[in-house]
């Protein structure tokens, strides 16, 4: 995606002027392994609902920013702006930070609400292509959610976990690796949405099975002329 340096001054001006109140620290699946919210900083302190240092890497995840192309699917963090979901899947891979699950499977995601407007409801959906964009997410069922109404209460400095399922027709087919959906969870706070997205690796799908470039075979090599 491009970003034009007006769009980028739009969204310097966005950031400086909204207060992000969530994270996704942690997602476990029905396999192996722990996936984190694309740039969660696990050293950030969880202490405070202060902007500096409590909500940095808190996200803001607003359909028109999608819709104008500010940022993608997931949204941007107050201090790194735009997530780039394909990078961000390929960090965390790298990193071992990959929740593994089965099409079915419930994943544990455990949310930190900084403050008022980081409270729930929570809604869900999920990426097969883990970096297509929203147009073809799928929702998903949400149990347990974060207490809250229209994603306020007088919670702060809390965690919660929910319960989101996956599909049970669910196939994987992004990033390197072939097999990574990405999961976005997001409330409905009037300054927000906040939220964020995590990537998760499937145990038992087919996966990605064309690896050509534009997903088909080439219909014909080139000739020399
Ligand atoms: C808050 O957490 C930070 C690190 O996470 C720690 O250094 C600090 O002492 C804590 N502050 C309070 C008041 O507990």
């Amino acid at each position: 995606m491009y970003y034009s340096s007006s769009s980028l001054l739009a969204l310097v001006a966005a950031v400086a002027t909204v207060n992000a109140h969530s994270a996704i620290i942690k997602a476990v699946g029905d396999g192996k392994g722990a996936s984190q919210g694309f740039l969660v900083d696990q050293q950030l302190a969880r202490n405070c609902t202060t902007i500096s240092p409590c909500q940095q890497d808190s996200v803001i995840i607003r359909d028109q920013e999608i819709t104008q192309n500010i940022v993608n699917q997931c949204g941007r963090t107050e201090i790194a702006g735009n997530i780039d979901v394909g990078a961000e899947t390929e960090n965390e891979l790298a990193a071992g930070r990959m929740a593994q699950v089965s099409a079915g499977g419930v994943m544990k995601v455990t949310l930190h609400q900084v403050n008022a407007d980081g409270a729930g409801p929570y809604e869900c959906d999920l990426d097969m292509t883990n970096n297509a964009g929203p147009a073809n997410n799928v929702a998903l069922k949400v149990t347990n959610n974060v207490p809250g109404a229209n994603g306020l209460s007088q919670n702060k400095e809390q965690q919660f976990t929910i319960n989101v399922q996956m599909p049970k027709d669910m196939n994987c087919i992004g990033a390197s690796t072939g097999d990574i959906c990405t999961v976005r969870c997001r409330n409905n706070a009037l300054a927000g949405p906040f939220g964020g997205c995590f990537a998760v690796q499937q145990t038992d799908g087919k996966g990605r099975t064309d690896s050509s470039a534009a997903g088909k075979p080439p219909l014909n090599t080139l000739s020399s002329p």
